[in-house]
């Protein structure tokens, strides 16, 4: 990963320019109404939070969504996951993962003990479907950020799982490719991450879930206090 300053990372990686510095009145025309009435996402509760996405404006996603998709778990959870996107199902139901890659998921945490709910927080980078499950734009990326980082900043989690590239990218600013990002420690604003595969590209990739269940497993040493520290691989 690059050691340059997150501003000049998120600029190189086209996102600096949209991004709504906190505490500033919004200079770009995706505003929602949370920042109309001058609500900073960043000091919001948990469930401010929740309204606020439900609400969100922020970029023109909310056109085609049918709701808006918080996530779901223990708010207070140890472990978090982070994927992409709602897809389809994940859009009727307003619950993360829970299509084909969503089982998948369910499959994966139980292989490492784990089960959605129990000690476990599943969110998106994005909280409104993409049409046709397109990747996010970084417009996208930079009005939705904010939310997952405000839940990252009330669940503490002890680590973070980036579900796929995106999600990877997008919380450690940068354009690493995913198998750079696989299989070590990452930081992020203090918590330790680490990197897998999306669960729908195991659905096409069969031969990598041995390789995930390696990350998740390198997750639950970081978790049990056997490999602390960024930068450590598995
Ligand atoms: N893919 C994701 O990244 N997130 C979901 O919620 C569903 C599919």
């Amino acid at each position: 990963m690059t050691s340059l300053p997150r501003e000049e990372r998120l600029r190189e990686l086209g996102l600096w320019p949209v991004w709504v510095r906190r505490g500033r009145p919004a200079a770009q025309p995706a505003v929602g109404a949370e920042q109309a009435a001058g609500t900073d996402i960043a000091s919001m509760d948990w469930e401010a939070l929740r309204q606020a996405v439900l609400a969100c404006t922020r970029c023109p996603l909310h056109e085609g969504r049918t709701q808006g998709v918080f996530g779901v778990g223990d708010p207070q959870a140890e472990w978090l996951f982070v994927g992409e996107a709602p897809g389809a199902e994940e859009d009727r139901l307003g619950e993360p993962f829970v299509g084909q890659a969503g089982r998948l998921l369910d499959a994966m945490l139980a292989s490492v003990g784990l089960a959605r709910g129990e000690n476990v927080y599943i969110a998106n980078v994005l909280k409104s479907r993409p049409p046709g499950n397109r990747d996010p734009r970084p417009e996208e990326v930079a009005a939705c950020l904010p939310y997952l980082e405000r839940q990252i900043e009330l669940i503490r989690p002890k680590v973070v799982v980036a579900l796929g590239r995106i999600a990877a990218q997008c919380l450690l600013a940068t354009d690493a490719p995913l198998g750079r990002l696989r299989g070590r420690v990452h930081e992020y604003r203090g918590l330790p991450l680490v990197a897998t595969y999306h669960p729908a590209y195991l659905l096409r990739n069969l031969a990598d879930k041995a390789r995930a269940w390696e990350d998740l497993l390198l997750a639950r040493r970081v978790m049990a206090g056997t490999r602390p520290g960024a930068g450590e691989q598995s």
